[in-house]
């Protein structure tokens, strides 16, 4: 069956694209990752072949949920350097050839933004509460809350002011959410968005881009909405603040700025399902959507199958290419998830105390699974370290998380923190070489230094080598804007793309087909395709 690719020409509908958590990827002070840093590594990028960056947020914060917490949209925290720093990394990036795409945070801002701190003195009825969300509570006396509704993090959406008023925060209560419905906001970040593109950015990953309006009635809503998922219940009403169809005219008028720069928009939509995330990749809206129903698969072939049919059907219908994604930087890492007795999106974070990840196996499936990935048609993301294959950090001590997650739930979360251990760039420094001192804003488990870029280059069996071969490959190939056709059997997933014929192996031993050659692949492979093992085979020359 052909699931068919609509193809383009533009960037972005087939590029590799690699995040950057920016306080983990590389410090050129004190153990906190920073601008200087991320320049000094774009060589390092540029060799391992990825088209483009996306930089989590590195804007004024005071770094409540590190950064996604914004008190100037136009300016660098002084943490990550200066306004200056980031005309030199975009200067550095287009030397290379890398396109720069930054993070947009419109739902939220911190409670630290001059225009909250106004809000929060002019006092009610004011036209500077107006731009958030305040309003009365319920109760004899107003001590309860306006809603029912839940922070993503835990506990309450709402907090109470020192008036008696209440704010809504879907996320921290750091994170007071911005009223959409108000014009002044709307031009602001229109503002913002130009601001960005006059610099250079090629584009902007925008956050919880499923979130910005609300029912204006504020209705109560029973339910949690989850991280990355969404909720899977049918059978469930609509929220009443999330995926709410009067976000998509926010993103009609976005996509005309953007397109003034030729510059492009990825949406982070946590949404019910495919056909709701297809609605943000209309012609007229986003280019990209993560494709969070693929990081979501559990690692079974009928799972996977039927997500990368889906995905291409429903893109298919708005003409839009996929954007494959495993990682990012709100999930357990790769190799551990698929270390676990149930696969798929994984919980949030993981305890010393807990079953632990059994990583030989999750290793092995995260390296077929990447394969798989970095084969199909569309778009794909990498997430800093996932081509050294780093694991979670699942031994990390309490005393070291700083996730609000932790803290909101009380605990019984372990959180974001193991998914954004400094990276280890060099195994004969201190510290993994991720700073000149050694230090680490997050401790790194032991023996992180095995997994640095110096011992992976040099060893063709490593997770770097298999990426940067395939990354070479696919296009050389053609394959992220290649026909795709679906060939998959009981005992295997299978595609042609372009040329390349894709095998991925699970429970199974699978003989390599006749007339077919091994180009790459996951494990060594003879006569025989082992389980858990990807590989991209080419016709043998007649
Ligand atoms: C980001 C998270 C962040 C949240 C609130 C997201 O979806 O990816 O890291 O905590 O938005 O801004």
């Amino acid at each position: 069956m052909i699931l068919s690719q609509p193809s383009s020409d533009q960037w972005w509908s087939s590029a590799v694209i690699y995040q950057i958590y920016p306080r983990s990827f590389k410090s050129t002070t004190d153990g906190v990752g920073d601008l200087p840093g991320i320049t000094s590594k774009l060589p390092y990028l540029a060799g391992l072949g990825v088209d483009a960056v996306w930089i989590s947020p590195f804007y004024t914060s005071p770094q409540k949920d590190h950064g996604y917490d914004v008190s100037d949209y136009r300016d660098v925290d002084p943490l990550f350097g200066t306004l200056e720093d980031a005309t030199t990394l975009l200067a550095r990036a287009k030397e290379l050839g890398i396109k720069v795409i930054v993070d947009l945070v419109p739902n939220h801002t911190s409670d630290q933004h001059p225009w909250f701190q106004k809000a929060l003195k002019a006092g009610p009825g004011s036209p500077e509460r107006n731009l958030y969300w305040f309003r009365d509570g319920r109760g004899e006396n107003g001590e309860l809350p306006p809603t029912n509704w839940r922070s993503v993090f835990g506990g309450p959406a709402w907090t109470q002011v020192e008036d008696g008023q209440w704010y809504l925060h879907l996320f921290d209560s750091s994170q007071p959410d911005l009223n959409w419905e108000n014009p002044l906001v709307r031009e602001e970040f229109e503002s913002i968005l130009r601001f960005w593109l006059e610099r250079g950015v090629a584009g902007f990953r925008v956050d919880v881009a499923h979130g910005l309006m609300k029912d204006p009635a504020l209705p109560d809503w029973d339910h949690d909405w989850e991280m990355v998922s969404g909720l899977d219940d049918d059978s469930v009403p609509a929220p009443p603040m999330w995926d709410r169809d009067e976000v998509h005219d926010i993103y009609r008028d976005w996509r005309k700025i953007v397109d003034s720069y030729g510059g492009m928009m990825c949406a982070e939509a946590w949404v019910h399902d495919d056909e709701r995330r297809s609605l943000y990749v209309r012609p007229d809206e986003f280019q990209q959507c993560f494709n969070f129903s693929f990081l979501a698969s559990p690692w079974d072939r009928a799972s996977l199958q039927e997500v990368i049919a889906q995905s291409y059907e429903v893109n298919n219908r708005v003409g839009a290419p996929t954007t494959w994604v495993f990682n990012n930087h709100d999930v357990v890492r790769l190799p551990s998830r698929m270390g676990l007795p149930v696969t798929g999106k994984g919980p949030n974070g993981i305890f010393p105390t807990d079953p632990q990840p059994d990583l030989e196996l999750g290793s092995r499936r995260a390296r077929a699974a990447q394969l798989l990935m970095l084969a199909l048609p569309g778009s794909a993301y990498l997430y800093n370290g996932e081509e050294l294959g780093l694991p979670e950090h699942t031994s990390l001590a309490d005393e070291y998380r700083q996730d609000p997650n932790f803290r909101r739930t009380e605990g019984t979360e372990a959180g974001r923190d193991g998914c954004r251990i400094p990276l280890p760039w060099d195994s004969t420094l201190p510290g993994a070489g991720f700073s000149p001192t050694g230090e680490t804003w997050l401790p790194q488990p032991d023996g992180w230094e095995e997994y640095a870029p110096d011992r992976q280059i040099v060893n063709p069996d490593s997770v770097h080598t298999m990426i940067t071969t395939a990354l070479k490959l696919r296009k050389e190939h053609g394959l992220g804007t290649a026909q795709i056709k679906d060939h998959t059997t009981e005992d295997a997933l299978e595609y042609q793309v372009g040329d390349i014929r894709v095998i991925t192996a699970f429970d199974r031993e699978l003989p390599v087909p006749d007339g077919w050659q091994v180009l790459l692949s996951s494990q060594p492979v003879t006569d025989t395709i082992g389980p858990n093992t990807t590989c991209w085979l080419q016709k043998t020359e007649s």
